[in-house]
């Protein structure tokens, strides 16, 4: 049973691309040994990740994820089953949410994830990957 998992949690201290190295270095190995695919949005000392896969896969390492010392505040925003997986092909893309996007400034003025809808942060996702070029 495939699900989807999307979480949001703020940085802790200064996000180094040093940081964000080692976690995709080590999400890309781990998530494709566990079948794992997704996208990580970081930016504005937040981070926006959805984790697709199936469920115990995904319980285990959101599991570890929410124990990682580099964020806190990680609140769950929402599981659900899936049929298909919207990142089939990326064991974790990542994108940079910065205030000068236009995306942002256009679509998402007021942008605060934690207060946020899951369908607001669905749409931000979709939006940011539009007009980004992922890197994964
Ligand atoms: C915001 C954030 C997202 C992460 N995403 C993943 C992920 O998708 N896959 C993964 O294996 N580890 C991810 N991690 C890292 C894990 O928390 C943990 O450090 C890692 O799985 C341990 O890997 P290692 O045993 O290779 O050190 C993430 C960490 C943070 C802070």
């Amino acid at each position: 049973m495939l699900i989807r998992l999307l979480y949001i949690s703020r940085a802790k201290g200064a996000i180094t691309t040093t940081v964000t190295g080692s976690i995709l270095e080590s999400a890309r190995v781990h998530n494709r040994v566990a079948g794992i695919t997704g996208i990580l949005c970081q930016g504005q000392g937040l981070f926006i990740q959805i984790l697709e896969g199936e469920r115990s896969s995904v319980n285990r390492l959101y599991a570890t994820i929410i124990k990682d010392k580099r964020h806190q505040d990680v609140e769950l925003v929402g599981l659900e089953e899936i049929q298909t997986r919207q990142f089939p092909n990326w064991s974790m893309a990542h994108v940079i949410i910065s205030e000068n996007d236009p995306i942002i400034q256009l679509k998402h003025p007021e942008f605060d994830p934690f207060t946020a809808t899951k369908t607001q942060l669905l749409a931000l996702v979709d939006d940011l990957l539009m007009n980004a070029s992922p890197i994964h």
